[in-house]
């Protein structure tokens, strides 16, 4: 990620050709956006879809966390620990690879999902990008009970490439198997009922005050995660091109 000058962005907003498939205009300047919310609130699934509209790298910090847990590595088995037990992977490594992952990957704008989950995680990202001479677009915040998320989580099941179904309300094509790459389905060991109980305190103690903390920046930008997957992605799409114009403007 090349440095611009401190306070913004100095270049010119760039253009960048659609996504194959997007129905959206050739818009325009960069888009740095995070993906907040519980564990189970549909980030995963809507990044699939911004991913799409925008062509923006998708950076998720748990898929990171989940191929380094197969490392045969001491680290690699503390990693794999904590996932299974709902705690949170130590700042300073999660750190490290998602700053690696922008830096090679995120030069024209990116999506961060998973990340930042601490205030710790958040000053890191704000002394990076600020230290670059850029800054983020918005905090994009899908909300959902948890209730709704326990309920979620059991159904939910994922293929080894992280493409996300549920056994009721996004079910296959064909029941175990991902439609889009045709691998066999599962469910993931950190989706038992007394880790998922734990992920969401976790999530309420560590990473829900960033949600204040954006709101008070004028990052945040709300959606109900109850609604229906479609319903959520139009709204959060149509967010998105707004603040693409405005930043045009
Ligand atoms: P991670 O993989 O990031 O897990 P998470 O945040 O708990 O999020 P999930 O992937 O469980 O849920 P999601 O919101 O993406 O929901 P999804 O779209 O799948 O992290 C895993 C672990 O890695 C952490 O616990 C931690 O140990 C470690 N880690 C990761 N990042 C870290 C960091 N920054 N710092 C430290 N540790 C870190 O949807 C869920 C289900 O609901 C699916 O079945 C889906 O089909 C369904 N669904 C989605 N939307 C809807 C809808 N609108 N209506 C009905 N059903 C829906």
């Amino acid at each position: 990620m090349p440095a611009r000058g401190a306070g913004g962005r100095t270049a010119p907003a760039r253009r960048r050709a659609p996504h194959p498939g997007s129905n959206l205009p050739r818009l325009v300047s960069e888009l740095n956006l995070i993906l907040i919310g519980p564990p189970g609130a549909g980030k995963g699934t809507q990044a699939e879809n911004l991913q799409a509209d925008f062509g923006l790298p998708y950076i998720a910090t748990g898929d990171m966390m989940r191929a380094k847990r197969q490392e045969d590595s001491e680290l690699g088995r503390e990693i794999a620990r904590v996932i299974a037990a709902g705690e949170l992977v130590p700042d300073d490594v999660v750190c490290k690879v998602l700053l690696e992952r922008v830096d090679a990957e995120g030069d024209d704008g990116f999506l961060l999902d998973g990340f930042p989950r601490t205030e710790r995680q958040a000053d890191v990202l704000d002394q990076a990008l600020e230290r670059r001479g850029r800054k983020l677009t918005a905090v994009l915040l899908i909300e959902a009970a948890d209730d709704v998320i326990i309920q979620r989580l059991a159904g939910r099941r994922v293929c080894s490439n992280g493409h996300v179904y549920h056994v009721d309300f996004n079910r296959p094509k064909h029941e175990g198997v991902c439609d889009i790459d045709g691998t066999k389905l599962v469910q993931r060991d950190d989706d038992k009922p007394e880790t998922i109980e734990k992920r969401l305190a976790v999530y309420h103690d560590e990473t829900e005050p960033l949600v204040a903390r954006y709101e008070e920046a004028g990052l945040l930008r709300s959606f109900d995660g109850t609604r229906p997957p479609e319903e959520v992605h139009r709204h959060i799409r149509a967010t998105l091109a707004v603040l693409r114009l405005e930043e045009d403007l």
